[in-house]
């Protein structure tokens, strides 16, 4: 097993059954997780150095982190499978919002590859200045919703929905202002940074052709048989199988595998399933409202090219 520096505070890179008093705690207009995540440490973020070679996947939780985390690992690995087996997501490619994960990054040989989930002020000064590579990764929000539902229902960190309604009302007033927060300052900052946006649902349409886009913007040039290793691995199918990437080792004090997946779905437009017509409007008008001036469009159906943007 290949040795690294682990971040001990990594809920999903736990083994340690102690349950921790977990709850979010609201900061700068951005939820962190007590025990999790340290206020005073995300503030310290941008002023770390960052290396050209550095790259950043950005993601609203539950848009495709893991993915990406196994997409960039097979890619910089050339199609190897390997290190993707010895080590968990979260140590391949950590989230650098964690605690106690400036020390790791500072110790990490080039290229680091890392995720996160802040908004980009949070971000280090000296990607505005081009330095390091940024993919954002976007997913409609509605199967966003859906998806951080049933995360809630088994991840202990996070409180448990009494039902979907009660959970629709609270990313209503709490997790969707933060999603279109996300979302639209990381787009309207995209000159600033060396920057990739790329979307789930094209992803689900297309992954090669995602894949391949990826690997120009990170100047990885691979050979035929190395692609078609990496898309055969980042498959839902390939990736559902994986212990790995169902966080399978992580014990049920923090994922109670009894009551959920982590690669639950893996498809477009689930929301159908979950939301009812007049939660489906009120979401519609409350998006319309909120991204009128951003040029994005998202798909909403598995079936669909088209949106309702
Ligand atoms: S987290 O908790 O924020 O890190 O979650 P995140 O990894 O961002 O998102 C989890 C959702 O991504 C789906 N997923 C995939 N879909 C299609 N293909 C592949 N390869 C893939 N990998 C992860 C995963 O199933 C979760 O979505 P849902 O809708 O719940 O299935």
């Amino acid at each position: 097993m290949t040795t690294s520096i682990r971040t001990k505070t990594d809920p999903l890179d736990s083994t340690d059954p102690q349950v921790l008093d977990y709850m979010l705690v609201p900061h700068r207009n951005f939820n962190l997780i007590n025990g999790v995540h340290s206020p005073d440490e995300v503030d310290q973020i941008q002023n770390w150095e960052i290396r050209d070679s550095d790259i950043f996947a950005v993601t609203y939780p539950k848009s495709g982190t893991i993915w990406m985390q196994q997409i960039l690992t097979l890619i910089e690995a050339k199609g190897d499978v390997t290190p993707n087996t010895e080590r968990l997501n979260a140590q391949r490619v950590p989230w650098i919002e964690l605690i106690g994960s400036e020390k790791e990054f500072n110790a990490t040989p080039s290229p680091r590859l890392r995720v996160t989930h802040l908004q980009y002020k949070f971000m280090p000064l000296a990607i505005r200045q081009k330095r390091g590579k940024v993919i954002y990764v976007a997913r409609n929000p509605k199967d966003v919703l859906v998806s951080y539902y049933h995360f809630h229902k088994y991840a202990a960190m996070l409180e448990t929905p009494k039902d979907f309604n009660d959970f629709f009302e609270k990313f209503m007033e709490v997790f969707g202002n933060c999603w279109f927060e996300h979302i639209k300052t990381w787009y309207a900052n995209r000159d600033n940074m060396n920057f990739l946006y790329i979307t789930y649902e094209e992803m689900i349409k297309d992954l090669r052709s995602m894949v391949e886009r990826m690997c120009r913007f990170l100047g990885k040039d691979l050979t035929e048989e190395q692609m078609a290793s990496v898309v055969e691995h980042s498959t839902f199918r390939t990736m559902k199988q994986n212990p790995q990437a169902n966080y399978e080792t992580v014990p049920d004090s923090l994922l109670d595998h009894n009551k959920g997946t982590f690669m639950r779905k893996g498809t477009i437009g689930d929301w159908k399933n979950h939301f009812t017509v007049a939660q489906s409007e009120r979401f519609n008008s409350v998006f319309q409202e909120k991204m009128r001036d951003l040029p994005l469009s998202f798909t909403w159906d598995i079936n669909d090219v088209t949106s309702v943007t």
